[in-house]
């Protein structure tokens, strides 16, 4: 029997884990989540969850949480989740994104706490847009917003801690990651949420520049399997890894294929290209493909089943 803390257990990738992490009857779950961007129909109806709605910087809330909680894995996932959302709202990124974080570490720390293992979700917005390609774990970061800047501190400030205070820690930079319960109704959602969003619904969608730039688009389910593989994997620890499928599409190769699947045209306009946007990016996987829990659904396959999950 293992309990679990998910840190934005009521958003997009948060309630995907937890709907994974439930199929093992012997585990329990405690969500905090603000429902800033998470949804509350998101968290699936079990006896074995546990829901605060709180915003994790409530820093005596999430160490109270944490003395009372014994918890065996803790996920930190609740985030600013949006490159251009942190641009507008650089220090309410800064509060969630790295000292709320930095608060539930450092209780962990003082409190001497046991725990199985701590996973902090970083991004590969921490690459910047060195013309490098594909992005390696051990590579030269360039972080170009708040945003990237908050996940590279947290991210090694989560390893420094493993390192330092000899706590199980490991960390992952994801791409960008699709599939089904993305919310799309911000302007800051996922790209390919509102894509679809548009398309569903015979609304305009605005490409912000030509629509040439490129991503890493892995599935949220190869995501999800990552993440409890890392957790349940004694020796990743003290370590970072890229999570993506390993190839570069660009939006428009998007478009297309989504517009096959819907058997409908996309309305699009084009913009400026957004303040702080990263061109291109996809990753080098091997890291992570070292383990063989990682999958990697095909791009088609991944848009196919996100069609029919909407
Ligand atoms: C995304 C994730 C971020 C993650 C990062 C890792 C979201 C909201 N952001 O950031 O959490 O850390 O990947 O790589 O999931 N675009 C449009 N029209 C729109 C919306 C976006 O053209 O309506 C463009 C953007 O300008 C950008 C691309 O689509 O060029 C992707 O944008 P977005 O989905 O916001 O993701 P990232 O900024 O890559």
């Amino acid at each position: 029997m293992s309990s679990y803390l998910v840190t934005g257990g009521a958003g997009f990738i948060g309630s995907n884990l937890t709907e994974l992490l439930l199929t093992d009857p012997d585990n329990t779950i405690t969500i905090v989540d603000d429902l800033s961007m998470g949804l509350r129909t998101n968290i699936p109806d079990s006896s074995r969850i546990t829901f605060y709605e709180h915003s994790i910087t409530d820093h005596a809330f999430m160490s109270q949480l944490l003395m009372e909680g014994q918890f065996d894995y803790i996920v930190l996932l609740a985030a600013v989740a949006s490159v251009a959302d942190s641009v507008e709202r650089p220090y309410a990124t800064h509060q969630v994104n790295q000292e709320a974080n930095l608060n539930i570490i450092e209780t962990l720390r003082t409190q001497k706490i046991a725990f199985k293992k701590l996973f902090f979700a970083s991004s590969a917005a921490v690459y910047g847009d060195s013309p490098e390609l594909p992005k390696k774990e051990n590579m030269a970061v360039k972080p170009l917003t708040q945003y990237a800047v908050d996940k590279f501190a947290t991210e090694r400030a989560v390893l420094n801690y493993g390192r330092l205070y000899d706590m199980p820690m490991v960390c992952t930079r994801f791409f960008n990651v699709y599939g089904p319960k993305q919310n799309p109704k911000s302007p800051y959602s996922g790209v390919l949420s509102i894509m679809m969003d548009a398309l569903e619904a015979d609304k305009p969608f605005t490409f912000f520049g030509d629509g040439e730039q490129t991503r890493d688009f892995i599935y949220v389910g190869d995501v999800v399997h990552a993440i409890r593989g890392l957790l349940e994997t004694p020796s990743a620890r003290d370590d970072v890894f890229n999570v993506a499928n390993g190839k570069q599409t660009s939006l428009n190769q998007v478009a297309k294929e989504l517009e096959k699947l819907t058997s409908k045209k996309l309305h699009a306009t084009h913009k400026a290209p957004r303040l702080g946007d990263i061109r291109d990016s996809y990753a080098e996987t091997a890291k992570l493909d070292q383990f063989d829990f990682m999958t990697h659904t095909p791009l088609a396959e991944g848009l196919a089943k996100y069609v029919a999950s909407v």
